[in-house]
């Protein structure tokens, strides 16, 4: 068997990039090179040359194709990014749908199963990634091709009465009918997704399999995860050489307590809503005052998409509202700082942190969560907050878990996690240490992978 991935986004790896590649794009070039295999995608690449470009690592091969500048605003900033992503995020308020968009995305599903079906031998598994590609499998099958087809939904998938407000949601459901496995991350979202096929396209369900037409399509929840012990090992490590930006960091501290959130600048991730949240605790807990700081970090994402540039400007203004009216001269209680740091900086910066805010109004999961508590140094752990509306959440019970849209629970939950005792900190760590060692992302490969091919999975180990 030859293992194809198709993702939007496809970044072909230079001799270092190992290192500090995102766990996910480790995992599945490792899966690729186990297999042997081939990753087709978008380069990255806005211009009119839209031949494919072919570069080749060891066995497996990376196929990228360049975007047209009309592409790229229908398909990705339009339909992907304006329709898609707000919707599955539950903010209905935030949809913008064009028929143009639509068409455009429709338009480059099909052109990417034309290029890449041409490339297909008889013994692939192919496994497509995320919201942008979703009639990909039935493009392809449109094109003969017959072999075992995968799609994995990194984000939510809501439900079907939110989903309706989609133009075009039905057609767009019913093409999911084309794989042979549709694989979410938590069983809400499976229920949901199953629930659409059922009421907006009329399939059948058996508790296992959905059916429509001829076709049979299981549907299962494989929380993703991280490489657990790659991330422990980088943060004991960025703490003991000191890098750099970790020992500014400390220096500027001094004797405070830091609280982190790390996040792209993206409006479903309750950026404004914890700077809020924060600002309420200081007020609750004047005595804490001068003691504590939130470093945000939180690198632009999207910047080409209105909601995006306005979630950017009021960013700036909460903080630096809160910044004015509880600052003093020698204490600035908010710094968020827009730019990406590598994956070492951050492993650092996570075990730094006396708490960890992770306070999404949505997310398919949040790595973010996980990383946080891989860093930890197991003899004294900050505390985890996090949103029950991430899909973390669902295997993170003993993180302290909030409703981020109820600004005084999050206050609170802050004020809780400081002043924790060294004895739950620990039981919490262990317990949540446990479940994502249990879970981590080469286990979620393997599962996908086997349940792809048909083969049995233990049950107990999927959600
Ligand atoms: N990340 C990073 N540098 C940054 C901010 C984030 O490498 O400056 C990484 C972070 O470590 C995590 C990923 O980006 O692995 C974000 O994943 P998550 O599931 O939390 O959210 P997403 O961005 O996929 O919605
Ligand atoms: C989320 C999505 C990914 C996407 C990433 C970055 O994690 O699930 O599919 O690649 O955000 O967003 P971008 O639009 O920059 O690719």
């Amino acid at each position: 068997m030859r293992l194809v991935v198709v993702s939007n986004r496809v970044t072909i790896p230079d001799r270092h990039e190992k290192a500090t590649a995102g766990g996910l794009a480790v995992a599945l070039r490792e899966a690729l090179e186990r297999h042997g295999g081939l990753w087709f995608g978008w380069s990255g690449v806005v211009g009119a040359a839209r031949q494919l470009r072919e570069t080749q690592r060891g066995n497996v091969t990376y196929a990228v194709t360049d975007l047209s500048e009309a592409e790229r605003e229908s398909y990705y900033l339009g339909f992907s990014n304006r329709a898609l992503w707000p919707i599955m995020h539950y903010r209905l308020g935030l949809t913008e749908f064009q028929r143009s968009d639509y068409m455009g995305y429709l338009g480059v599903n099909r052109r990417f199963a034309r290029e890449l079906a041409g490339m297909i031998r008889p013994d692939d598994v192919i496994w497509i990634h995320d919201y942008h590609l979703i009639p990909l499998a039935a493009e392809l099958r449109r094109r003969g091709v017959t072999n075992r087809i995968g799609y994995f939904h990194h984000i939510p998938w809501p439900s079907a009465d939110t989903l309706t407000a989609l133009p075009f949601s039905a057609t767009l459901v019913r093409t999911l009918a084309a794989y042979d496995l549709v694989g979410v991350q938590t069983r809400l979202d499976a229920r949901n997704l199953v629930d659409c096929l059922v009421m907006l396209c009329g399939a059948k369900f058996d508790g296992r399999r959905v059916r429509l037409g001829l076709r049979e399509t299981a549907v299962r929840a494989f929380p993703i995860g991280i490489d657990v012990e790659a991330f422990r090992r980088l943060a004991a490590a960025s703490v003991r050489q000191a890098a750099t930006p970790l020992r500014a960091t400390r220096e500027s501290l001094g004797e405070r307590k830091l609280v982190i959130g790390v996040d792209r600048l993206d409006y479903s991730k309750g950026i404004v809503q914890r700077l809020e949240a924060f600002g309420q605790f200081l007020r609750s807990h004047p005595e804490e005052r001068g003691r504590v700081g939130l470093l945000q970090i939180a690198p632009p994402s999207r910047s080409d998409v209105p909601e995006y540039a306005e979630l950017d400007r009021m960013s700036d203004e909460v903080a630096g509202r809160l910044n004015a009216q509880l600052g003093e001269f020698d204490w600035t209680p908010i710094r968020v700082v827009k730019k990406a740091y590598s994956r070492t900086a951050l492993a650092g910066l996570y075990r730094s942190a006396q708490v960890g805010l992770v306070t999404p109004m949505r997310d398919g999961m949040n790595l973010v969560a996980k990383e946080y508590v891989a860093a930890q140094n197991p003899a004294d752990p900050g505390v985890l907050v996090l949103s029950r509306f991430a899909g973390a959440a669902q295997q993170l019970g003993e993180a302290l878990i909030v409703n981020p849209y109820d600004t005084h629970e999050v206050a609170e939950a802050i004020r809780t996690a400081l002043a924790m005792p060294k004895s739950e900190r620990i039981r919490r760590f262990e317990a949540l240490y446990q479940i994502i060692e249990a879970s981590g992302i080469h286990w979620w490969t393997r599962c996908y992978l086997e349940a792809l091919a048909g083969e049995p999975v233990a049950a107990e180990d999927v959600e």
